[in-house]
């Protein structure tokens, strides 16, 4: 591993750097039409959505607070979401009576958001609405209402800009389609 060319493992590049830049500033500009006057707390999800929260929150224009939780959904090295999410590191304020925005990479099953929309409702917040860098509809399970999606992608495992293999590949500044080879060796 520690020899690996991590762009030889990316087939296609599906999201350039600049692409996304474009994007989340597009988004923090939308975001901070939408909550004029208002204040924010930005709820992100650990790891994956990490490089995405840093340029989202300095894309938008308004008072904000940030709060970090970790939950997992993926087993292991796994490109299989498990169904089961568990809460690695909960919120450290309280969200009560609070405009919360849920900051997420990517929602593929949705069952991960689905479970941290129901935990966070349970909190008793203002408003609650969802930011998703990257939506892949194909593969949805549940019924989600997503309020702000940088892009649509097709139905195949990325890499890149927070999003890892077995932990890797979170540094890439691009999204990339993962070579097969890669994950299946
Ligand atoms: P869901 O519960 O199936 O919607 O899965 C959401 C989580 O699975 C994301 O926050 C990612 O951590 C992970 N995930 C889903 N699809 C991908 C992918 O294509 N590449 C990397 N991680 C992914």
């Amino acid at each position: 591993m520690t020899e690996r060319d991590l762009h030889a493992d990316v087939a296609e590049i599906l999201l350039t750097e600049d692409e996304i830049g474009a994007k989340v500033r597009d988004l923090g500009a939308r975001i901070t039409a939408d909550h004029a006057g208002r204040r924010l707390t930005l709820v992100s999800v650990l790891k994956g959505s990490l490089p995405f929260m840093a340029d989202l929150m300095r894309a938008i224009d308004l008072p904000v607070r940030i709060d970090l939780m970790e939950v997992s959904s993926y087993g292991g090295a796994s490109t299989e979401s498990s169904g089961l999410v568990r809460i690695l590191k909960d919120l450290s304020a309280s969200i009560a009576n609070e405009d919360v925005l849920i900051v997420e990479d990517i929602i593929d099953t949705g069952l991960t958001l689905n479970y941290l929309m129901r935990y966070l409702r349970g909190k008793n917040p203002r408003s609650i609405k969802v930011c998703a860098l990257l939506d892949k509809p194909a593969r949805r399970l549940v019924e989600l209402d997503i309020d702000y999606i940088g892009f649509e992608i097709p139905d195949e495992f990325v890499v890149g800009y927070g999003l890892d293999f077995g932990e890797i590949y979170r540094n890439l500044r691009f999204v990339g389609v993962l070579r097969p080879e890669a994950y299946e060796s």
